[in-house]
């Protein structure tokens, strides 16, 4: 076995403790001239999988790659080092992950000085860690969403003591660090932190464990990196929390996330966006900061994950169904053109029928625009991993089906309603089916292709809406 250097390794106890403070720093890592000199127009390849949150930390890893003159690549069999950024919200997502990192042993035989990274959710688990310390050998860098900011540092340690495997991952509750390098994935569309972690321990979830305590970034940090993009370009901005609605609420001042939005809203962004709302946290000032600026998208994710208040309670959802439901109708009565969608988990330990079956009632109360369900899965370290399931997998998944269909009715509708209207469609690229048809998206996030020249990517144009395929729509473009 290869010596390990276990600088830190996580811990799901200390994941889950709430310090009251938290600082901000500046990032300052000064790299070594032997890592610049090693490195330099040397190769990198990043796989993210999971949220936009681990899209976000993509971005730092590679501004901070970047800042060693190093050039981002496309495959894998080209890197000099590889990231894989993990998911650990489901176990089909790990599976998929520990499949990925089997696939590299023959490349690194191949290639003894690739350096192969593991960090994202995944590796906040001593488990996993274990799995990969014991029988992945060929991992040589695991680091935690705590230590994005020690990467290039722990490149240095990796190159001053090659073969020696590092883990570094931290379980405190993390700090903020602001000016990170960053490399953005897209030149019109941008993410933007305004929160990291979640303190709501919902108790199917992993994410308080292994992102930390709910910390809010200072507004003047915020606004500043938005008032970049804006005179970048960028066409939209989508603001990134665990729970937007809870933004400020550990800073010393009234700051809350209505007058945020207003603020961001004001610097002129063609297109604002918002993720992810907790339903209980969600204040009446945010609608009406909606309805008041047309920049801000009339769309609004609001996971629901259960329609049961049996269920909500296990879940440790903070609101009932008769909440959730008033909520929709006070957001629906102030912004009628409003588009919804929301998460759903089917399947939760012992979930009866009956218990399913609010959940249907619910959305066929609310009708989704759209919907992202997912069948539960058991996450170790959580509460909810610990009660015993008397409902068969055959089962859940039986559900599951019934439910999408019961959604798919609502999607539907809510794309018909769309034909013939000439809607905004912010221009992606070209369509992965067929490059001469372009892909953009609608301000409810719906996918619309249509005819259209390549010079239209990055800008907002005109589409009329003539078919509907359900999960996207066909139109053509209407020249003003
Ligand atoms: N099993 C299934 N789905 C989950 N989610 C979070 N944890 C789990 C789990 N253990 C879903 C929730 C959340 C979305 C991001 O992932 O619906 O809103
Ligand atoms: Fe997980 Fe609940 Fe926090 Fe969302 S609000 S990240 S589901 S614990």
């Amino acid at each position: 076995m290869r010596k390990l250097n276990i600088i830190e390794y996580p811990n799901i106890d200390k994941g889950r403790i709430r310090l009251k403070s938290f600082c901000t720093y500046n990032y300052s890592y000064v790299p070594s001239d032997d890592l610049l000199l090693k490195l330099k127009n040397k190769k990198y390849f990043i796989k993210t999988h999971g949220c936009q949150a681990n899209i976000r930390d993509e971005e730092t890893l590679s501004g901070l790659l970047n800042s060693l003159n190093m050039e981002r690549v496309e495959t894998k069999e080209e890197a000099d080092i590889a990231i894989i950024n993990t998911c650990a919200v489901r176990e089909n997502a790990e599976d998929k992950v520990l499949g990925e990192i089997g696939e590299f042993k023959n490349l690194k035989a191949k290639k003894k000085d690739l350096i192969l990274c593991i960090c994202g959710c995944m590796v906040g688990q001593p488990h996993i860690v274990n799995k990969l310390t014991d029988t992945y050998e060929h991992v040589d860098i695991i680091f935690g969403t705590h230590n994005i900011q020690d990467f290039v540092r722990l490149l240095d340690i990796y190159i001053k003591n090659p073969g020696t495997r590092l883990v570094d991952v931290s379980s405190k509750s993390g700090d903020i660090y602001e000016d990170m390098p960053s490399l953005r994935v897209n030149k019109f569309k941008a993410f933007v932190n305004i929160s990291y972690g979640c303190d709501k321990f919902c108790t199917y979830c992993i994410v308080p464990y292994t992102r930390g305590k709910e910390r809010s970034r200072d507004i003047k940090d915020i606004l500043k990196e938005c008032s970049e993009l804006v005179k970048q370009g960028y066409q939209e901005i989508t603001l990134l929390g665990q729970n937007v609605d809870s933004y400020g609420k550990d800073l010393n001042s009234n700051v809350d996330f209505a007058y945020l939005l207003e603020e961001v809203a004001k610097l002129g962004i063609p297109r604002l966006r918002f993720l992810t709302s907790y339903p209980s946290d969600f204040k009446d000032n945010v609608i009406d900061v909606m309805a008041k600026y047309p920049n801000i998208m009339k769309y609004l994710h609001l996971p629901v994950q259960s329609g049961s208040d049996s269920i909500l309670k296990k879940m440790g959802r903070r609101y009932t169904k008769e909440q959730y439901l008033d909520l929709v109708k006070k957001i629906k009565e102030k912004i009628p053109e409003i588009a919804i969608s929301t998460d759903i988990i089917v399947g939760f330990p012992n979930e009866t029928y009956e218990e399913f079956l609010e959940t249907v009632d619910l959305v066929k109360q609310v009708g989704y625009a759209s919907a992202f369900t997912f069948i539960y899965s058991p996450r170790k370290g959580t509460p909810a991993a610990r009660l015993k399931d008397d409902v068969s997998y055959e089962t859940k998944v039986k559900r599951f089906k019934e439910l999408v269909e019961v959604l798919e009715v609502d999607v539907n509708k809510y794309a018909n309603s769309l034909i013939d209207k000439v809607i905004p469609v912010l221009v992606e690229g070209p369509s992965k089916k067929d490059p001469n048809i372009l892909t953009g998206v609608s301000e409810a996030n719906k996918i619309i292709h249509f005819v259209g020249d390549k010079s239209l990517i990055g800008k907002i144009v005109n589409v009329k809406i003539t078919k509907n395929h359900v999960y996207s729509l066909v139109g053509e473009m209407i020249n003003e």
